[in-house]
């Protein structure tokens, strides 16, 4: 060593350098945010306590329906016209399912709200089917993990395809509902939720003679 001192030279060691939040985390706080954004805004503007969180239970299911379009439609989007945002929303689609989940459990704990703040309880049918299909997303949740597709093989698509046309009927019978009792001011969610299917079941038609050609 030139000139130097014998001293040792301290070596530090390298900051760990913080991995980046994966694009679920990103995705699932992004949602967790809006969510509880739109659950603010309904609080804020409500009349009453009942009327706010009723609003709240409205506005964060609204929310989750615009996550909720782009993982149902992301393939037949990507499939009938890919563009680089119907890529990347393939490629993040277990994140956004995830998000979605993220979101969704925000409508459920603004709705068990207003029903308590309210003292009554969800009608028989809206428990059921509303009950089962949370059941189903968090069964979707629990296995959206490539381990959980190694294991259930083909129950692992049966589970998604099944949960994710059921999600999209809630959403389309309350909105198709809403729209015939309540106006059209719903009438663009129905809208919505109607395209969607639509660009699914264009890209299976199209997608058979194809798979019919490869057997
Ligand atoms: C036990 C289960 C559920 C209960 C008790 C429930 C309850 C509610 C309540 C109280 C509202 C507000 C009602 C109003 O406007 O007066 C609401 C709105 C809504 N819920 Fe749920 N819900 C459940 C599950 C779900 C699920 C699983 C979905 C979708 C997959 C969903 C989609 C919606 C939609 C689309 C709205 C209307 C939002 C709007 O006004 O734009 N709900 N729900």
């Amino acid at each position: 060593m030139e000139g130097g001192s014998a001293l040792p030279v301290a070596t530090f060691p390298e900051p760990a350098l913080a991995r980046p939040a994966s694009m679920t985390a990103r995705l699932c706080t992004a949602a967790a945010f809006g969510a509880l954004l739109a659950v603010g805004f309904a609080l804020w503007g409500g009349a009453s306590t009942v009327e706010s969180w009723q609003r709240a239970a409205r506005y964060t299911a609204r929310f989750s329906f615009l996550l909720f379009l782009p993982v149902f439609a992301a393939r037949s989007w990507n499939a009938l016209s890919p563009s680089t945002l119907s890529r990347a929303l393939l490629r993040q689609r277990r994140s956004l399912g995830l998000a979605f989940a993220t979101a969704h459990t925000v409508h459920l704990a603004g709705l068990a709200t207003f029903f308590a703040v309210k003292g009554t309880r969800p009608d028989p049918v809206t428990l059921v089917v509303g009950g089962g299909a949370y059941l189903t997303l968090y069964a979707m949740a629990a296995t959206s993990t490539d381990a959980a597709v190694r294991r259930l093989g083909r129950n692992w698509r049966r589970l998604h395809t099944f949960g994710v046309y059921y999600l999209w009927f809630v959403f389309a019978f309350t909105y198709g509902t809403r729209t015939l009792e309540r106006g059209l001011g719903y009438a663009p969610f129905l809208a919505a939720a109607i395209a969607a299917l639509g660009l699914r079941l264009v890209s299976r038609r199209l997608r058979q003679p194809r798979a019919a050609a490869a057997r």
